[in-house]
């Protein structure tokens, strides 16, 4: 498999200079990663989840990593104590915030008539009322800024996956979310967007949400035949971050190598890279 490029090989350098980002979930994963891109363009980052050791040692890697400015926060999203004082620390570190990304999530594999009932709220809390809650809290600054936002999302309720219905149910929440912001915050010239990321190798999420899969049966069912990396993730959360997408407001992204869309009967991918010559 070819590399996917980093960041700084697509776009230049401090275009993010003078900004700062907010990310939550943003301590490991897919979040990390897109935060540190930010990072490496210039920008200075807070990272906010709910275990301050974890953080503090992806905040330092992330420094190492970039030589930026990087802060730690511990805040469990669901609690709007906490995304408010983590929006505090935000201001009187850095001063500012342009760009909050929403990653926090819950997810694990369960039949719904399985699932406690604490369980299905406990993932709606944390990616719905999480998402709401650290929004409301830094939509001031998001304003006076005019900043934008991400909406980490996922594909799940496309196509009704199975022991799924927690996470993709609060996911299509989310996206609304993104709809009904871009309109709010549209005249203040603040832009909502989304990511929806595929199966990103190597995250907590896959090593949950994959375990139900042979070996190689993720990467076949993929049109363009491998599984994401995080790197894949940070290049369009620059792009939606970047001026590249200033009349972009209101989308979320699939980023998943065309893996939802493909719902194939047929052996795929042998049966479309050698058609059958006759008529079927
Ligand atoms: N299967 C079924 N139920 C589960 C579960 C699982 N794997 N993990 C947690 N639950 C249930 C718990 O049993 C509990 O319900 P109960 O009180 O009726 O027993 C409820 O969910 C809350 O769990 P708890 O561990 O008390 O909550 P928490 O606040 O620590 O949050 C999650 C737990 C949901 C965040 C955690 O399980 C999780 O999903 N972490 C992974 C995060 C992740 O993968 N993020 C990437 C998303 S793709």
């Amino acid at each position: 498999m070819a590399a996917v490029p980093k960041t700084t090989e697509i776009f230049k350098e401090n275009i993010f200079a003078g900004k700062v980002v907010l990310c939550s979930g943003g301590g490991s994963g897919i979040c990390y990663t897109m935060t540190e891109a930010m990072v490496q363009h210039g920008a200075k980052a807070v990272i906010i989840s709910r275990s301050l050791e974890k953080l503090e040692k992806a905040a330092a890697k992330m420094r190492s990593a970039t030589g930026g400015q990087v802060l730690a926060v511990a805040a469990d999203v669901r609690k709007p104590a906490d995304v408010e004082n983590a929006v505090k620390k935000s201001i009187e570190a850095f001063g500012r915030i342009d760009f909050l990304i929403n990653g926090a999530a819950g997810n694990f594999l369960a039949p719904f008539e399985k699932m406690s009932y604490n369980a299905f709220k406990t993932v709606h809390e944390i990616d719905v009322q999480g998402t709401f809650n650290l929004t409301k809290a830094a939509s001031e600054h998001l304003k006076a800024s005019k900043g934008s936002i991400i909406n980490v999302s996922a594909t799940l309720y496309y196509t009704g996956l199975p022991f799924q219905s927690h996470a993709g149910s609060a996911k299509a929440a989310v996206d609304a979310l993104t709809k009904h912001w871009a309109v709010e915050l549209g005249p203040f010239g603040v832009r909502v967007n989304g990511i929806s990321p595929g199966p990103v190798g190597d995250t907590e999420g896959m090593s949950r949400l994959g375990k139900l899969r042979k070996a190689g049966e993720t990467e076949s069912r993929i049109p363009l035949g491998r599984q994401g990396v995080t790197m894949d993730i940070a290049q369009s959360c620059v792009f939606l971050f970047s001026d590249a997408a200033a009349w972009i407001t209101g989308h979320t992204l699939v980023v998943d190598g065309g893996a939802w869309m493909n719902t194939s009967f047929v052996d795929y991918p042998s049966a479309v890279l050698s058609p059958p010559t006759s008529r079927l």
